[in-house]
Order: structure tokens, then sequence, then C-alpha cells
């Protein structure tokens, strides 16, 4: 898809429309993925990032709307993931004369991926390249989220170019934020932050801040996924700091994989007692819902409940892999309890206490052999009464 955005910058990219799942099995996209690329016309024509392997025909053939590839004469590599190199060496082969602009960590990407880099000139904050009309100013941010990225911010068009940064998993045929729906396009947002940036809230929210200084004029952010911000900045913007500030909500995911549905019985009343306290909690069956929605709902869910029956001495398989995604999310603030069933050992709640004590507190815990009595359906209503009021009162 060709598409002039603003006098003289070109929507070059693509729409994966059919990509259900990103970052190999690690991100379901349900309304599919784009791989935006930018093509300014200048002095200088300038490309900024390029897309995924296996799309490079089209980009190339989208850039040939508007210019003649071969003519292209700066190259912005503004984040080496496959998803935004893979067409590089393609059109390095096209352009050989363009110079390359990136961080020092992504020429030593490049070459490890492709085993080119072009003519490659390192730049890095503070650091500008003139193309004409235009000066684009060059801002690392490293490790939001790859210890390669940066973002490119051009003063003349009012627009950062942000990579990965502000974007969303959202396959249209449209541009900008405000023509889709604003809640989809938010909801797309937050499961990117959620499944994408928030094991680096730390640093998000200290660039963030470090961008601010700078008091740069934006009216346009420009993403390498996703829809081109332009009327709902602030909201975004707003958005990222509360999400990167370890924000929470008082709401309950209480999460669970059950065998035979004793622990599925023990869930059910656990949040029928969250719910008796109006804490908002929503029930998610792991094995039946996507982890990239639930990771999204716990993003900013003060209450955490995970439950699974005991299998050979641990937890089940699903809730354990979903566990280990969690444990890496270095999330803050949380508070949980663990729960489930057994046979005669009961090790899964010790088991998911343990998996994840490095992102969230553990209340007791609950365990009933085989199939919960009356009263021990009672006490998990309880349990869950008493979770709600510790998450409304802290
Ligand atoms: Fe969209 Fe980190 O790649």
């Amino acid at each position: 898809m060709t598409t002039l955005i603003k006098e003289g910058i070109y929507s070059v990219g693509v729409v994966d429309w059919n990509e259900r799942h990103f970052h190999g099995y690690t991100y379901v996209t349900k309304r599919g993925v784009t791989y935006n690329s930018y093509l300014i016309i200048d002095e200088k024509i300038t490309l900024i990032d390029t897309v995924r392997e296996g799309f490079q025909k089209e980009l190339i053939e989208n850039i040939k709307n508007v210019v003649d590839p071969s003519k292209i004469h700066v190259i912005i590599i503004n984040h080496i993931e496959p998803d935004h190199s893979g067409a590089f060496p393609d059109i390095l082969k096209i352009c050989p004369n363009a110079k390359v602009y990136g961080t020092e960590k992504a020429r030593q990407g490049l070459l490890k991926y492709y085993g080119v880099c072009g003519d490659w000139v390192t730049v890095k904050s503070g650091q500008s390249l003139n193309i004409g009309k235009r000066t684009l100013d060059f801002i690392d941010v490293p490790m939001i989220h790859w210890p390669d990225s940066m973002f490119t911010y051009s003063a003349y068009d009012k627009t950062l170019f942000s990579n990965d940064g502000f974007g969303q998993h959202y396959a249209t045929n449209k541009i900008f934020d405000d023509e889709v729906n604003f809640d989809a396009l938010m909801d797309e947002s937050q499961k990117y932050y959620a499944n994408i940036l928030w094991p680096f809230n730390m640093l998000v929210s200290s660039k963030l801040a470090a961008i601010g200084k700078l008091n740069l004029d934006i009216k346009f952010i420009a993403p390498s996924h996703g829809l081109i911000w332009r009327k709902y900045i602030p909201e975004i913007m707003q958005k990222y700091l509360y999400w990167s500030s370890h924000s929470c909500k008082s709401r309950v995911a209480v999460i669970y994989e059950t065998m035979w549905n004793s622990t599925e019985k023990m869930a059910k009343k656990i949040i029928g007692g969250i719910t008796s306290e109006g804490v908002e909690a929503v029930l998610f069956d792991i094995t039946k819902n996507d982890r990239t929605d639930i990771a999204s709902y716990m993003l900013d869910a003060k209450g955490w409940v995970f439950g699974s029956s005991t299998h050979d001495g641990e937890m089940l398989p699903v809730i354990a892999g979903f566990l280990h995604f969690l444990k890496g999310s270095k999330a803050k603030r949380r508070k949980s309890f663990a729960f489930g069933s057994y046979g005669w050992s009961g090790e899964a709640v010790k088991d998911i206490e343990d998996t994840i004590s490095n992102v969230t507190s553990f209340e007791p815990s609950l365990r009933v052999v085989y199939s919960p009595t009356q009263d021990e359906l009672d006490k998990c209503f309880q349990a869950g009464k008493s979770f709600a009021l510790k998450i409304k009162n802290e």
C-alpha cells in the first residue's frame, strides 16, 4: 500500500492480514499485523525501516509507485528485529549507493543476521542528518525493546518515527488513528504494550521523561506497526505514562487450568467471592483464552489469582508456560493467591508461588483433595471476599 501521509512522506509498508502468531507463538494477533515503512522525498530520498522477509517485493513495488528505488540515498534502520529488517538485504541490492544509519548495536545485529550492513554510519542521540529541507534527529532508545532500538524525529514534519514504540498489531488499510474505532485502537495498544514492552517499564518511563525534556513539537507519531497517531497523541502518551509506572486498578484476573473441573469449581466460587465485594474480576480458563488477551487484562490488574490441579507433582503445563511469561514481566505492586485440587501430593500451588514470587506477593493458598465439598466451596467464596477486601483497601 502506498499512501501519501503528508507532504513528501509516503507510507510504503505492507499489511500482513493473516498473521496470527507474532514473535513465534508468544503473541496472538487476532487483527493481523502491519510492517510500516516510510519514504521521504527530499533532496536525499530516505527510507525509514523496511519490512519482514517475504514482503520485500511488495515493499519495492510500493516504493516504485513514488520513485525509482535505486534513487534512495539514505536508509534509516531504527530497529533490526526481522519484522523490520527482513527486507533490508534486498533493498540494499537495489540501492547499493545508499548510506545506512543506525546505532552501533544495529550495525552488529544486521551483520549477524544477514552478513551485510551496507555503507554504514553509526549514529546516537544528539546526532542529526540533513536530507534537504529536513533534518532528521536520532534518539536512541535501548531496550525499547531491543538493544539497537532508536527513534528518528523530523522537526520539519513534526513527526516522530517511533518504530516499535506506540505500535499496535492492527491490520488495516487505514493510516491514521482517527480513521479506526478508538476503543479497538486503544485495546490493541494495551495488548501490544503488555506483550512487548511491559518488562521494560522502567526504561520506557525514563525515556519518555528524557524525550519530554527535548521539547519536541510532535504532531504525528509514526510507528512501524499499526496506525499513525495524530489525533490521540495525548491519550496514547498518557497511557504509556500510566502503564510504565506500574499503575494498577482494583481489579482481579482469576486464571486457572483444570483436569476434572474441581479446580474450576473452586475458581468460580473464588470469583463469586471477589465480585460480591464489588471488585471487578474476570475468569480465564487458560486453555480456552489467548494468553495475549489475558496479559493485556493483567497489565493493570492489582489482583492475580492462579489455580491449577496437580499433575505428576507439578502445576499443569499450559498455566506453567503462562507463568513463565509473567515471570519475565517484571511487574510490581501485585497481590496474588494460588489454589487447586489434587489427588495425593498437591504441589501445584507451591509450584505457582515459587514460579512468580519475583513479580507478586502471595496470600495463603487454598488446596482441596479430589472434588471440593460444600464446606470447601464456601471457603473458596470467603477467600475470594477476603482477597477482594485487600485489593480494595490497599
Ligand atoms: Fe516490531 Fe521489535 O520489532
